[in-house]
C-alpha cells in the first residue's frame, strides 16, 4: 500500500499549520462531520439489512414526508456534533428551529447547516444519496464579547459568508468534497481504513460543456429565460447553439453536482409557476454547493444574480438555482437579463 497518501486529518492539518485558513475547532468542527458522513454511509448500505429504508411516517417542516433514513441521518449529525465545545448551534432540514447545544455542553463560534440526506427520494429505489453541509461563524453579541445567541437570525446569513461547505455522496464510492476556501477538493472512503484519502485534489470545471441537468417534467411551468435555453440546447447540431448536448438528471443534487465538478455541466432548478421561489433551500443546498462549485472555478446564480449574495430571510427559505460550467452559467444569466 503506498504511505504518502493524505488523509483528511493530515489535509486539515496542513490547511491550520502550514496556511493559517482554518483553526483547531473548525478542524475538529469537519472532521467530526466527516465521522457522521461515515456513519450515515454505513446505515445507507446497510439498507433494508437494518431496516433502514421506507418511510418513518412523519413530515418535516416543510410538509415533506420523511423517510427513516432522514430521521436517522439528522440525528448522527446531531449526536455527534453537540459534545465537541466548538458550535454554538446547529440547523437541519429535518428540523424547524435551530437546535442548541445542551446546556451540559460547552459552546464554541460555529453554527453548523446541513441536509442530513438529500435525495431522499432515491434511498428506496437504491440511487446515490448524500449529505450537505455548511459553517458559519456566530456573530458575537454586540455587547460584551460573549458568543452570540444563536437564534434563527444568527443563521441568516449571505452564502458569501460560509467559512467551509462540503457534501458527501454515497455512491458506489463515498465521496467527500470540501472547501475552506481554497479550492475544492475531493475524498474516498477507504472503508477498511476507516478514513477519508484525497484523491481528487484541487477539483477544476471545465468552463464549456454539452451537458445539462434539469427536471424536464416541469417545462410548461418554467420561467421564459430557462425555457429558451434548453430549447436552444434540445435544438443540437442545427439550432443557434451548434452542437448537440446530452441530458442527465439523478433527482439527488449531490450525485448531479458531483457529476458537474467531475466532467463540467449546467445543473438548474429554476423558479417555476408552482415553486415560485425555487425548490431548492438557501441555506443548506444551494449555498454550500455554490460555494463548492465556485471554489472549482464553476459559477452559480439565482437568474438575477450571484448566488451567493442572497440576503436570507428564513431559515428555510427556497431559491432558484443555476450552477455549473462558468459559460453556461454565464448564458443562462445573460438570457434572464434580456
Ligand atoms: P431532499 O431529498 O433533501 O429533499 O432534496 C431533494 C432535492 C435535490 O436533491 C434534487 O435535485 C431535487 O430535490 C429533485 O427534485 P425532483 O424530485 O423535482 O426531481
Ligand atoms: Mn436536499
Ligand atoms: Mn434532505
Amino acid at each position: 500500500m503506498a504511505t504518502s497518501r493524505i488523509s483528511l486529518t493530515r489535509f486539515l492539518i496542513e490547511r491550520q499549520r502550514d496556511k493559517a485558513l482554518i483553526n483547531a475547532d473548525l478542524r475538529l468542527l469537519i472532521e467530526t462531520v466527516a465521522r457522521a458522513c461515515k456513519a450515515i454511509s454505513h446505515a445507507v448500505n446497510k439498507g433494508a439489512l437494518a431496516g433502514n429504508l421506507g418511510s418513518a411516517g412523519t413530515d418535516n417542516v416543510q410538509g415533506e414526508v420523511q423517510k427513516k433514513l432522514d430521521v436517522l441521518s439528522n440525528e448522527i449529525l446531531l449526536e455527534a456534533n453537540e459534545w465537541g465545545g466548538n458550535l454554538a448551534a446547529l440547523a437541519s432540514e429535518e428540523m424547524e428551529d435551530p437546535h442548541p447545544i445542551p446546556t451540559h455542553f460547552p459552546k464554541g463560534e460555529y453554527l453548523l447547516l446541513f441536509d442530513p440526506l438529500d435525495g431522499s427520494s432515491n434511498i428506496d429505489v437504491n440511487v446515490s444519496v448524500g449529505t450537505i453541509f455548511s459553517v458559519l461563524r456566530c456573530p458575537k453579541a454586540a455587547t460584551g464579547g460573549g458568543y452570540c445567541e444563536a437564534d434563527e437570525k444568527a443563521f441568516l446569513q449571505p452564502g458569501t459568508q460560509q467559512i467551509a461547505a462540503g457534501f458527501a455522496v454515497y455512491g458506489p464510492s463515498t465521496m467527500l468534497v470540501l472547501t475552506v476556501g481554497d479550492g475544492t477538493h475531493g475524498f474516498t472512503l477507504d472503508r477498511e481504513m476507516g478514513s477519508f484519502v484525497l484523491t481528487h485534489p484541487d477539483i477544476r470545471i471545465p468552463e464549456d460543456t454539452a451537458e445539462f441537468a434539469i427536471n424536464m417534467s416541469n417545462m410548461r411551468r418554467w420561467e421564459p429565460a430557462v425555457k429558451r435555453y434548453i430549447d436552444e440546447c434540445l435544438a443540437g447540431k442545427t439550432g443557434v447553439r451548434g452542437k448537440d448536448f446530452n441530458m442527465r438528471w439523478v433527482a439527488s443534487m449531490v450525485s448531479d453536482v458531483y457529476r458537474i465538478l467531475t466532467r463540467g455541466g449546467i445543473f438548474m432548478y429554476p423558479r417555476d409557476d408552482k415553486n415560485t421561489a425555487g425548490r431548492l433551500r438557501l441555506m443548506y443546498e444551494a449555498n454550500p454547493m455554490s460555494f463548492i462549485i465556485e471554489q472549482a472555478g464553476g459559477a452559480s446564480t439565482d437568474g438575477n444574480g450571484r448566488l451567493l449574495d442572497v440576503k436570507p430571510e428564513g431559515l428555510h427559505q427556497r431559491v432558484a438555482v443555476i450552477l455549473g460550467s462558468k459559460n453556461e452559467v454565464e448564458r443562462v444569466t445573460s438570457y434572464h437579463k434580456g
